[in-house]
């Protein structure tokens, strides 16, 4: 099938590539004209595993281009995806300005059948708005439809995810629409679940907020671990045996971030109460999860009394491993609290350096693991990077003026550590 895909993030990436991947004929569209060139030299300008791989061979193969010109495609692709950017706003709710004014670019351009599928996380509603704006802009006579298709991508692992799903959401209001996205995706092996536009944006929002949930609910139980010397691993592996609660997204540590959680959960609030529906969980998931890092920098706090002048060697600064996405990473809160503490902050990530410098002040930022930890008063890890399960511990322990480790992700095994010579630290679990 003919596809087009405008908006060329993260996602709009990822679905293009994956679908190219599976055979489509796939034009990116962006209307960054350096990101097109960079895509076009063959560069994908963020870091996902496989990413660079899967674009190249798809170029070389004529299955996948990229233009800054939407007129290009309109009339040329069957389907095309919405994925540009859905920024919130300062009162949580997403600001909807790029996806109108595509939804504009398609009606003015549109001269015959095309099925237009938003991809981007949007509020419930927003896939009828969007009718509704392309409908007011296109020629009379002119027919299309509009589908929801939400994406389910974790970074560090959206290739997988697209090409081996649990499951496909399409809310459809049209046989033409619902048979459309099923050829598209006949060749995936997954669960289709066709529903309306709305159920299906919905599904998107639910699923999310419930996964911030289990994190939220796990973080709180680590502090109520920690107040009476449980061990919140121990808790969280009883509690996910039982296959009603399932064991995954109940990790303790210093909370989540990234581009959706925090973005998707003010949203939902935000719709939430505009429909008038109090949804208080949502807001007390948000509550938790800030309050989370101020816990893990009270911690800190605890341990070493005062912070004036020592220096703190953070290990990773990304909110997750296998991704260079700095976007509401945890560790730019506790970094900042550290400081105002007095802290002198010496950093290592094995992806993002680069883009840390530009938003980090005052941060001196290292080339490895043990040029973090050098001459350090305490290390303190931010983000589980596989790296960090193989350092030379004892090595990094002589390298340190003192021997505070501070584990935000529970990664390792508190007895091993006492016997490398820390006094280790973790959350929810007993020292
Ligand atoms: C998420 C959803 O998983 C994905 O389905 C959706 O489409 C986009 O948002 P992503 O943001 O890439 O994906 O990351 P994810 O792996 O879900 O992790 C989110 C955050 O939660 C990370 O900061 C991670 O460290 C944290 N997390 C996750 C925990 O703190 N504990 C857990 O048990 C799981």
């Amino acid at each position: 099938m003919k596809i087009g895909i405008i908006g060329s993030g993260y996602v709009g990436l990822v679905t293009g590539a994956c679908l190219a991947h599976l055979g489509h004929i796939v034009t990116c569209v962006d209307q960054d004209v350096e990101k097109v060139r960079t895509l076009k030299n063959g560069k994908v300008p963020f870091y996902e595993p496989g990413l660079m791989e899967m674009v190249l061979e798809n170029v070389a193969a004529k299955r996948l281009s990229f233009t800054h010109d939407i007129t290009r495609i309109v009339n040329r692709c069957e389907v095309l995806f919405i994925c540009v950017h859905t920024p919130s706003r300062a009162n949580g709710g997403a600001d909807l300005r790029f996806v109108e004014k595509v939804a504009k670019q398609i009606a003015t351009h549109l001269r015959k059948y095309c099925l237009v599928v938003e991809k981007s996380t949007v509020p419930v509603e927003t896939g009828e708005w969007v009718r509704r704006t392309i409908k007011r802009n296109v020629r009379s006579g002119v027919h299309f439809d509009v589908a929801s298709n939400p994406e389910f991508l974790r970074e560090g692992s959206a290739i997988h995810d697209f090409l081996q799903p649990d499951r496909i959401v399409i809310g459809v209001s049209s046989a033409r629409a619902e048979k459309l996205l099923r050829k598209l995706y006949g060749s995936l092996k997954a669960p289709i679940i066709a529903t309306d536009i709305k159920s299906a944006e919905l599904i998107k929002h639910a699923s999310n907020s419930f996964l911030s949930t289990k994190i939220s609910f796990a973080n709180a139980l680590s502090r109520v671990c920690d107040a009476v010397g449980a061990d919140v691993e121990k808790v969280t592996l009883g509690m996910g045996l039982d296959p009603r609660i399932g064991p995954q997204f109940l990790k303790a540590g210093i909370g989540f971030g990234g581009s959706c959680f925090p973005k998707d959960l003010s949203a939902f609030l935000h719709i939430s109460e505009q429909l008038g529906v109090r949804f208080d969980i949502l807001a007390d998931v948000l509550r938790v999860n800030d309050t989370q890092r101020e816990y893990f920098v009270r911690k800190i706090l605890s341990e070493m009394r005062n912070l004036k002048g020592k220096t703190l060697g953070i290990l990773g600064l990304v909110f997750k491993p296998d991704t260079d996405d700095m976007r509401s990473a945890p560790s730019i809160p506790i970094v900042q609290m550290l400081q105002k503490e007095g802290a002198r902050i010496q950093a290592y990530d094995c992806q993002a350096t680069a883009k840390c410098r530009a938003l980090f002040r005052e941060v001196t930022f290292t080339d490895d693991p043990y040029q973090a930890a050098k001459g350090a008063h305490a290390v303190a890890v931010l983000t589980e990077w596989k790296e960090f399960l193989n350092l030379d511990w004892k090595r990094l322990r002589r390298l340190m003026r003192s021997n505070f480790f501070f584990d935000g992700r529970n990664m390792f095994q508190p007895t091993e550590m006492k016997a490398n010579g820390f006094r280790y630290v973790s959350v929810g679990r007993p020292a």
